[in-house]
């Protein structure tokens, strides 16, 4: 065992620039080579969302040569995700960037790097406790309440609704279910069929199945991620009722969610940036010496038909 942990560490020292981990590093700086090595720990890379926040992250990085990023995929698999961060902190890292797959098995291996004196940026899902050097995110429970805010106007202040809930193990499941809820509560809105879809399009799509199997009358579904309410709609869509239902998500890629508006798929999708860029500026920041904030708090824009081409609005409140 010892062998194989051995070699793995070794293997990640060694890997040139450029092959590193799941889908390489972004190459090797010029001139004396890069200044600091950065662990990029990525909880998944099969959800458009993740791969870009990677892409956000190599784009930023780009102009910085003293900084070489390692990327390393968990698929999905949280105790992997934890093993990986060990072998950061076992190759030396100076700092690690990390988007956590769900909060309890990550908060341990992030504390560990934070007390061996490893920086640690937390990236979109909360960990548990204060072990970390800085949290970037946008405020899900803001999100998930102007979901909710919208829900209501849309529908005049009635409506039967299926909720399709991200990992529950995860912060921003737990926050955008919890707002949507503040949002609607004492209006006559009712939700009548809820799920874990665990951010799985294709879980959402079952759980869909099942909650048109069992309520003749749906009028809205809520998505806690885009994936989410595409699935649902695939699923209307097969039984010929996608047209009585409206679908809302949130994330608002442009090729996804931003997309789906525009085609009439979704009738609102909320952003939810990334964060690559903001991590890569703390993360030189942090590096140089610099003083930066625990909490860094994105805002978000909500995305409908009649304001996409302007570019969508700021969320209110
Ligand atoms: C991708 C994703 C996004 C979602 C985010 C929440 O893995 O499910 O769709 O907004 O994670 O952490």
């Amino acid at each position: 065992m010892k062998h194989i942990i051995f070699l793995g560490v070794l293997g990640l020292l060694l890997l040139p620039a450029g092959c590193g981990g799941e889908e390489g590093g972004r190459g090797a700086a010029g001139g004396d080579g890069p200044r600091w090595i950065v662990g990029m720990s990525q909880c998944n890379l099969g959800e458009p969302w993740r791969e870009q926040m990677n892409s956000d992250i190599r784009q930023a990085a780009k102009a910085h040569p003293e900084l070489e990023i390692r990327y390393l995929g968990a698929q999905n698999d949280a105790l992997k995700q934890a093993a990986q961060v060990r072998e950061f902190i076992a190759a030396g890292m100076d700092l690690i960037i990390i988007s956590p797959k769900e909060t309890d098995p990550l908060t341990p291996p992030v504390a560990e790097a934070h007390r061996k004196g490893i920086p640690v940026i937390v990236l979109d899902r909360r960990v548990a406790g204060d072990e970390y050097t800085c949290f970037i995110g946008a405020d899900n429970r803001r999100i998930g309440r102007a979901a909710g805010r919208w829900a209501v106007r849309r529908l005049g202040g009635k409506g039967k609704v299926v909720e399709l809930k991200g990992l529950m193990t995860s912060t921003p499941g737990q926050d955008r279910h919890r707002g949507f809820r503040e949002a609607v509560a004492g209006s006559g809105l009712e939700v009548i069929f809820e799920a874990d879809m665990e951010w799985l399009e294709g879980k959402a799509r079952k759980e869909m199945e099942s909650a048109l199997a069992r309520f003749d009358r749906i009028d809205l579904v809520y998505g806690h991620n885009d994936p989410a309410a595409h699935g649902a709609w695939l699923a209307a869509k097969a039984s010929g009722r996608e047209k009585e239902i409206l679908f809302i998500g949130i994330d608002a890629l442009a090729r996804e969610g931003r997309a789906y508006v525009r085609a009439g798929i979704l009738a609102a999708s909320f952003e939810y940036p990334t964060g690559g860029p903001e991590a890569v500026a703390a993360a030189l920041k942090i590096l140089r010496g610099e003083k930066v904030a625990r909490e860094i708090t994105l805002s978000s824009r909500v995305f409908t038909p009649e304001n996409i081409d302007r570019g969508g609005d700021l969320l209110e409140e």
